[in-house]
């Protein structure tokens, strides 16, 4: 049985103020929610205040992104155990704009995957295809590569603690969704991957989150499909009332 893990990674959007305000609208409004996992991902700046806030909550903190290494000279980087002080439990990584904007590769992927899981937290690994490479006939080699390399010698036990989000690039920040269907089709395909590294039991015990222009009227759909078990949700998780109707729609369907 997967537990639907919904996500809000907040981008580069919103003050420290304007994130503890959130953060704490988001505590009280899921209050009620026993069955779901809700995560926020604020801005570096905001974790230790948020943290404050969602304590004792069932709300669970993310950061967007770490470096592997633990110290040294690397300007402008966070590390792991930076983070993990703070209260962070999540981690996203190798989301498609760091892919896109900031050189992150399926090897930098595996790195940053293989230092959150030594520090007992939880990767959230981002896949996905751009438009040009779904129409060319090459999601399944582009998703496979990317499953592949960001699981490179990572062990069984240790793939149980990570969770997927497949994000289509074309469906981020866009308002272009993945249908329901393209979604389930792409989501089955990404936990037939995971069989042949894992086998069986490792696949279907990982949750694969669907991101892309998620929103309160269309993810009761996609949050309906057998192989979808959250959301990673952009623009729709600044607002309260938008991220609160998206894990509404998963409580209600909670599996
Ligand atoms: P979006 O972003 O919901 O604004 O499309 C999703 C993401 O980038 O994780």
């Amino acid at each position: 049985m997967r537990q639907f893990i919904i996500a809000g990674n907040w981008k580069m959007n919103l003050s420290v103020d304007q994130s503890v305000a959130l953060a704490k609208d988001i505590v009280e409004i899921s209050k009620e929610i026993k069955k779901t996992s809700i995560v926020i991902a604020p801005t570096y700046l905001a974790l230790s205040k948020v943290a404050d806030v969602i304590k004792g909550s069932n709300v669970k903190l993310a950061c967007q992104d770490i470096h592997w290494q633990d110290q040294g000279a690397f300007t402008g980087k966070v590390s792991i155990d930076m983070v993990k002080d703070l209260g962070v439990e999540y981690v996203i990584i190798g989301h498609s704009e760091q892919r896109q904007y900031f050189g992150e590769t399926n090897e930098t992927v595996n790195l940053k995957v293989k230092k959150t899981l030594s520090a007992g937290l939880t990767p959230i690994i981002c896949i996905g295809e751009t438009l040009d490479e779904r129409n060319g006939g090459n999601l399944e080699s582009v998703l496979s590569a990317q499953i592949k390399g960001a699981y490179q010698d990572i062990s069984k036990e240790e793939a149980l603690n990570t969770v997927i989000a497949y994000e289509p690039v074309w469906a981020i920040g866009t308002g272009v969704v993945a249908t329901d269907e393209q979604a389930q089709d792409t989501q089955a395909f990404v936990r037939s991957v995971l069989q042949d590294i894992y086998g069986e039991e490792v696949a279907s015990a990982l949750r694969i989150q669907y991101g892309g222009s998620m929103k309160p009227d269309n993810a009761a759909g996609l949050l309906g499909q057998k192989d979808i078990d959250g959301g990673l949700i952009g623009g729709a998780a600044l607002k309260a009332d938008s991220f609160f109707a998206i894990i509404s729609a998963a409580e209600a369907q909670s599996k």
